[in-house]
């Protein structure tokens, strides 16, 4: 049979007869690269094939099943989100920006299990010998008994590996400097990032060893990202933050052997990834030391509201700051109603949030509570790089957003949570009282919370019920200066 040119989409895989500067599947620009299908296509299971298949042995849904065995690597922000701890036999691919510390946290893992007597091999694709050796040296981890290599051909890692005195654990850093010598195409394309870690995951399976693919993610799309890799492997990874900041949050996007939505929190020091047991207190830090300026209240900046929200398993407070440009609500009234047209577009910059739940409670706070909150620019941050999903935040949105608008600070020792409904109303989200007592334990003392079942923590928390956006607003009326005039339309006052 003839071979015939094919083209596939470094981005999302997807394949085509014929070269195309945009995926038709994704609409990614200038991905596709022509990969050579394979020489001898797999042949059918028809009768031709010759050989019957074994037979299936059937057993019952119910069964004697331990948990599977799992390794500990000592690090335990990051055994906590595999699940509780390394599964041997499995696969685990480790996703992340380049530069944002993928080689450092499995580096660091790797030295930790050797470490503890477990046996684990570290291959470099990427870095020269010497890089690894310095980063192993700055960790303080140059005598753990690791086992380095460079390599980049899977043939020769395999032939080192496959055998009964495999490791426990071999980290592969990259996937994308990998090759299949089998596979015409390039490093890094789809189709030897696929082969390459199809291999691997075999030998994985076959020793019952732990192999960590690390991938890096590019925005560009010509190198094949660690997407194409989600399905075949165990568990997915990913490593997330800002560059400016030393938070690293390893998230949980998929997981055979535990719970998804689950974060570890680091802190990247000049001696590598530190871990972050707590991470409210860190994402407060900023807050407590904060210096009283003027327009503030007691080192509080109008603007701002503490989120207590839910992690995976795991309670997280954070702050919202809100901006909100042209905060003199006489002033915006006035524009709103009389050149509404000159107003162009407002600028909105989201950090950290979805910018279309952000455009959902403006619209509700101005048709419910009399505001004019959606014709200004408004900036809105969540402090210290996290990136919040949860609609639960919403009632904390609001209040940042309301008290920057109003130059009102909420009170310093004051957590909000709370769903957002189309109408104004506030509804209740899950685990309510594990917020209560995480913001207990942080010495906040007052929840703002949606009305109806409100949890009793004991822990001398008192709770303000919130049933309706209005009663916020009430709660964050305008600073004196800015009072509205009792002439003009009602605002900052509570829906009926
Ligand atoms: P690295 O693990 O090489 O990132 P990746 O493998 O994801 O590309 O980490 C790179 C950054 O981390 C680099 O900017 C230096 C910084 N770093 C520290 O701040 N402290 C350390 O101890 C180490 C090893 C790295
Ligand atoms: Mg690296």
């Amino acid at each position: 049979m003839k071979t015939q040119a094919r083209y596939a989409c470094q981005q999302c895989g997807a394949l085509a007869p014929k070269w195309a500067g945009r995926c038709e599947a994704c609409g990614a620009w200038n991905s596709m690269v022509e990969e050579l299908p394979r020489a001898t296509p797999p042949k059918g299971l028809g009768p031709a094939a010759g050989r019957r298949g074994a037979r299936l042995d059937f057993v019952a849904l119910r069964g004697e099943t331990a948990g599977p065995p799992r390794l500990l690597t000592g690090i335990a922000e990051l055994d906590r989100v595999c699940g509780g701890g390394l599964v041997p036999g499995s696969t685990i691919l480790i996703g992340g920006d380049p530069g944002i510390g993928k080689s450092t946290l499995v580096l660091q893992a790797a030295a930790l299990l050797a470490a503890g007597g477990s046996e684990a091999a570290y291959i470099t694709g990427e870095e020269a010998i010497d890089q690894v050796r310095l980063r192993a040296e700055r960790l303080g981890v140059a005598d753990t008994p690791v086992r380095l290599a460079s390599a980049a051909s899977v043939r020769d890692i395999i032939a080192a590996l496959d055998d009964k005195r495999a490791p426990d654990l071999v980290v592969i850093d990259s996937i994308q400097t990998m090759y299949l010598d089998t596979l015409d195409s390039a490093p890094g394309t789809v189709s030897q990032v696929r082969g390459a870690a199809q291999e691997l995951i075999g030998l994985a399976k076959r020793r019952g060893l732990i192999v960590v693919l690390v991938g890096h993610v590019t925005k560009e799309g010509l190198i094949a990202g660690p997407r194409v890799l989600e399905h075949m492997v165990d568990t997915v990874l990913y490593f997330e933050g800002e560059r400016g900041h030393q938070f690293r949050i390893l998230r949980a996007v998929k997981n055979r052997f535990g719970a998804t939505d689950e974060i570890g929190v680091f802190e990247m020091s000049d001696r590598g990834l530190v871990e972050v047991p707590n991470p409210s207190a860190l994402f407060l830090a900023d807050r407590s030391s904060a210096e009283t300026e003027p327009g503030e209240e007691g080192g509080r900046t109008a603007g701002a509201a503490v989120f207590a929200g839910i992690e995976g398993t795991r309670p997280v407070l954070v702050e919202i700051q809100a901006l909100v440009e042209g905060t003199r609500p006489v002033l915006v009234e006035i524009q709103a109603l009389v050149a509404p047209s000159l107003l162009g577009t407002p600028r909105r910059a989201v950090v950290g949030w979805d910018s279309t739940r952000l455009a959902m409670i403006t619209a509700v706070l101005d048709a419910r509570c009399g505001l004019s909150v959606g014709a200004n620019d408004i900036y809105l941050n969540i402090a210290g790089g996290l990136r919040i999903v949860e609609p639960a935040a919403d009632l904390a949105v609001a209040a940042a957003l309301v008290s920057a608008l109003t130059e009102t600070p909420v009170p310093a020792d004051t957590v909000v949570f709370g769903e957002i409904g189309l109408s104004g109303r506030v509804r209740p989200v899950a685990h309510a009282e594990a917020r209560l007592k995480e913001a207990a334990k942080l010495g906040f003392a007052e929840a703002w919370v949606p009305a109806g079942r409100v949890a009793r923590t004991g822990d001398g928390m008192a709770t303000v019920a919130i049933g309706h956006l209005g009663e916020l607003v009430a709660r964050l009326p305008a600073a004196p200066r800015h009072r509205v005039q009792p002439a003009g339309p009602r605002r900052f006052a509570a829906a009926p």
